[in-house]
């Protein structure tokens, strides 16, 4: 499913998942889960991390599946019934800014792609909601993806550059989420903050945002006129034929453990 119109749907996010997996299984391994641990996956989307948390915190844990929007949770909330572990997850409509969660309920919690999503200025306010849930010595991860390091194989640099940029910094939020997550993390009451990178290698243009919505979007803004439109979609569209479409981005998984109190 390609991303033409930039609006991001459940089938969208469980496609990506297939693709990202690394990232997710790296995301879930910092989160150091054991049997009966409470866990939440702040802007959840449709539940293609819920389910797997869930299978790790066992019959004995809870999964707290937090979304923004309520399409997203009731695709979630289909997901745990059919892969039958709805018991063990809680699915919470409400914002990141203000986690309908008590102070220190949970072992750990992670939050993925949610900041790109997010205004930069609220960044700091979703870190802290997250330390704030967590219990002392549990574990907060954020995953997510430096659109900064964005990168596409086309002939004319000059114009690839200009439309990373733009996508980087008009088309995402936050698109530099993923360069500034350590040092939003070490802002707050966490020790040990690890930074780790998983490349994201796209070999297929309706794999990444960068087809008819980037070049769309970019006309509307005057980034690029009509005929560099057309050479950027005509070229990737024949390197995609021949099997040599190419594009990277690096994606950062930031992790840290809430500081014990004295
Ligand atoms: C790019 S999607 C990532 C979803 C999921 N984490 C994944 O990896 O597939 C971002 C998600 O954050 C949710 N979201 C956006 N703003 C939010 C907020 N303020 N609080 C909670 N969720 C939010 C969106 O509804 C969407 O499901």
């Amino acid at each position: 499913m390609a991303l033409d119109d930039g609006i991001v749907t459940a089938e969208y996010l469980r496609q990506a998942a297939e693709r990202i997996r690394a990232l997710k299984e790296l995301s879930y391994a910092r989160m150091n889960i054991a049997p009966g641990h409470r866990v939440l996956d702040a802007g959840c989307g449709p539940g293609v991390d819920t389910v797997p948390l869930a299978r790790r915190v066992g019959a004995d844990g809870k999964v707290y599946a937090l979304d923004s929007d309520p399409a997203m949770l009731d695709a979630a909330q289909q997901q745990a019934r059919s892969d039958g572990v709805a018991e063990r997850i809680d699915h919470l409509h409400g914002s990141a800014l203000a986690i309908p969660l008590a102070d220190a309920t949970v072992d750990s919690c992670r939050a993925e792609r949610l900041l790109q999503v997010l205004p930069p200025e609220m960044e700091r306010s979703v870190v802290a909601e997250l330390v704030r849930v967590t219990k002392p010595g549990g574990r907060i991860v954020i995953a997510d993806t430096d659109w900064g390091s964005a990168s596409v194989d086309f002939s004319d640099s000059a114009l690839e550059r200009r439309l990373m940029t733009f996508f980087a910094t008009q088309m995402r939020p936050s698109g530099f989420a993923g360069r500034r997550a350590a040092a939003l993390l070490r802002a707050h009451a966490v020790d040990g903050v690890s930074v780790e990178l998983v490349p994201l290698l796209q070999q297929r243009l309706a794999d990444t945002p960068f087809g008819t919505w980037l070049t769309d979007t970019a006309l509307r803004e005057r980034i690029i006129n009509q005929a560099e439109a057309a050479a950027w979609l005509d070229e990737l569209g024949v390197r995609e034929r021949e099997g040599n479409f190419f594009a990277t981005a690096t994606m950062v998984v930031v992790a840290a453990g809430r500081t014990q109190r004295a």
